[in-house]
C-alpha cells in the first residue's frame, strides 16, 4: 500500500471508531479474529445500503421476489453445490513464527502470477524464490495445502457435521420449488436474499474488506436454457455499477475483471467481477456469474426432487439456467466510506466531511439549538420531535455550534437545523447544507416540506 493510501485507510479506520461507525469486536477482551461491530452510525449506513438494494432489486421490479432463508442448511446441500469437496483456499505456514498465510496471495505478490489450485507450483515458487514471511522475515515454509473454508458446527438431533452457510445462494436454490409453487413468477425471474455468510478465511484483513462473518446481497436470476443471455448478463453488470454509483462510488474507481475462460468452472459460461480501487489495490467489490443449470441439476439429483420450471407459454418443462449477481455488504460500506471521505480547507482549518449520498447518510437532519437556554431548547425539541416522523434526526445541544457542525460533517449529516434567538420572533430556523455549507432561513411550518424536497433532488 502506498503511503497516501495507507494514510487514507488509517483516517477511515480512526474516524469509524471515533464517530461510532465501526468498532473492533470484543475490544475489552483484546479484540477477536479481525472481526468488527457496526456502531450506531455504521448500523444505519449498512441498513440504508441494504434497504436501497432491496428497493432497487426487489420492490422496484416485477420479476424478482425476496426470501430470507436460514444460516444452517442441510449439509447435503453443500455437498451438492461442491462446497464440501472444493471450497478451499491454499494455505501455507511459516515454520519459524507459525503464522498462517494464503499461499496463492504470497505467490501472486512475488511473481504476479495467479496459481489458483496449483499447490505444488505454489510450494516450489515460495521455496525457489526464498519468499520471506511477512510476519518474521524468515524463509521456512510448509508445503501449501488446501483448507476448506466452511465453518463447522453440531446440531441437536442431527447426526453429522453442520455448516454455517458460506454464501446466501444455497437457500435460494433449496427454496426454488417452494417459490415457483407458491408465487406467480414467470421466466425470466429472480429470487433475492440478503443475509450473513461465514467463511473461515485463512487471513482476514484490510479492515472490513475480508471478514470471516459478513453479509451478502444475492440474486439468482433464472432464464430459459436457450435464452439470449449475453444482453441480460451485460444488463446485470450495468445494474451492479449503477448501484455502486448510487451509494456514492466514483465511476473512475470502478472497473471490470473478466475471469479467464480456462479458470472458469466447467458449468460456467462467464464470470465478471466489478472491481473497486481500494487503497490497498483494485479488488473485487461485486461479481456476476453465468452458472448454467449446475445448481438446480445438482440439488435435484441430491434431493431427489425435480427442480424444473413449467413454461406455460411454450408448454414445456425444463431446468432453467441462472445468472448470479452477488454484492458484498461490508465491501459496499467500505467503498462508500472511502468515497465519501473529503478534507477541505475552511478558514485555515481542515474540515473533514463525509459526503454520503443523502439516501444512505446515517442521520438525515440534526437539530441544534444555539444555546442551552430553555427558550431555545423547548422549540428545538419540538422541531426535533416533528421531524423525527419523516427523517432520521438527531438532537444535540452540547458544545459550541462550530464543534457540533464539525461532528455532523464527520458523520455525513446532509442538513443541520439551527434554532437561534431570532427563531423566537421570526418563527424560522437556519438550515445548513453539509456540502456547500450555505445557510438558508426557512419558516418552521415549511421545514418538513423543504427538507422532503431536498431529499427528492
Ligand atoms: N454466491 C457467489 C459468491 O458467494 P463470491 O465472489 O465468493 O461469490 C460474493 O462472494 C461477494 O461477497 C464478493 O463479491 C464480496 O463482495 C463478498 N465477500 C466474499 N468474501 C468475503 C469476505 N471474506 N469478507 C467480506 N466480503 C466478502
Amino acid at each position: 500500500m502506498g503511503e497516501k493510501s495507507q494514510e487514507l485507510m488509517e483516517k477511515i479506520v480512526s474516524l469509524c471508531k471515533r464517530r461510532g461507525f465501526i468498532f473492533p469486536a470484543c475490544e475489552i477482551y483484546g479484540g477477536f479474529a479481525n472481526a468488527y461491530s457496526f456502531g450506531p452510525y455504521g448500523a444505519e449506513l449498512k441498513n440504508n445500503i441494504k434497504r436501497l438494494w432491496w428497493k432497487k432489486f426487489v420492490h422496484a421490479r416485477e420479476d424478482i421476489v425476496g426470501i430470507d432463508g436460514p444460516i444452517l442448511l442441510h449439509p447435503k446441500l453443500w455437498e451438492a453445490s461442491g462446497h464440501v469437496s472444493g471450497f478451499n483456499d491454499a494455505m501455507v505456514d511459516c515454520k519459524k513464527c507459525k503464522k498462517r498465510f494464503r499461499a496463492d496471495h504470497l505467490v501472486e505478490e512475488l511473481t504476479g502470477e495467479d496459481m489458483e489450485g496449483r499447490l505444488e507450483d505454489m510450494s516450489k515458487t515460495l521455496r525457489d524464490l526464498k519468499a520471506k514471511c511477512p510476519a518474521c522475515g524468515e524463509s521456512d515454509w510448509t508445503d501449501a495445502r488446501n483448507f476448506n473454508m466452511m465453518f463447522q458446527t453440531e446440531m441437536n438431533g442431527f447426526d453429522g457435521t453442520v455448516y454455517l452457510r458460506p454464501e446466501t445462494a444455497g437457500a435460494i436454490f433449496s427454496d426454488f420449488k417452494n417459490v415457483t409453487d407458491s408465487m406467480r413468477v414467470k421466466i425470466p425471474f429472480g429470487i433475492a436474499q440478503i443475509g450473513k455468510a461465514f467463511r473461515n478465511e485463512i487471513v482476514a484483513g484490510n479492515f472490513i474488506f475480508r471478514l470471516r462473518e459478513f453479509e451478502q446481497m444475492e440474486i439468482e436470476y433464472f432464464i430459459e436454457p436457450d435464452a439470449d443471455w449475453q444482453p441480460l448478463f451485460e444488463k446485470w453488470l450495468d445494474l451492479q455499477e449503477e448501484f455502486a454509483l448510487e451509494i456514492g462510488l466514483r465511476k473512475e474507481d470502478i472497473s471490470r475483471y473478466e475471469h479467464p475462460k480456462e479458470k472458469l468452472s466447467h458449468y460456467s459460461k462467464k464470470t465478471i467481477d466489478t472491481m473497486y480501487n481500494f487503497p490497498f489495490g483494485v479488488k473485487e467489490l461485486y461479481g456476476i456469474a453465468h452458472r448454467g443449470d449446475f445448481d438446480l441439476t445438482q440439488h435435484g439429483k441430491m434431493s431427489g426432487e425435480k427442480l424444473e420450471y413449467f413454461d406455460e407459454g411454450k408448454n414445456k418443462r425444463y431446468v432453467p439456467h441462472v445468472l448470479e449477481p452477488t454484492f458484498g455488504v461490508e465491501r459496499s460500506v467500505l467503498a462508500a466510506l472511502l468515497s465519501a471521505y473529503h478534507e477541505e480547507e475552511v478558514k485555515g482549518e481542515t474540515r473533514v466531511v463525509m459526503k454520503f449520498p443523502k439516501k444512505i447518510a446515517p442521520i438525515h437532519v440534526a437539530i441544534l439549538p444555539l444555546s442551552k437556554k430553555d427558550e431555545l431548547v423547548d422549540p428545538a425539541k419540538k422541531i426535533f420531535h416533528d421531524l423525527k416522523t419523516s427523517f432520521v434526526s438527531e438532537y444535540d445541544e452540547t458544545q459550541s455550534i462550530g464543534k457540533r457542525y464539525r461532528r455532523q460533517d464527520e458523520i455525513g449529516t446532509p442538513y443541520c437545523v439551527t434554532v437561534d434567538f431570532e427563531t423566537l420572533t421570526d418563527k424560522a430556523v437556519t438550515v445548513r447544507d453539509r456540502d456547500s455549507m450555505e445557510q438558508e432561513r426557512i419558516k418552521i411550518e415549511e421545514l418538513v416540506g423543504y427538507l422532503k424536497k431536498k431529499f427528492e433532488e
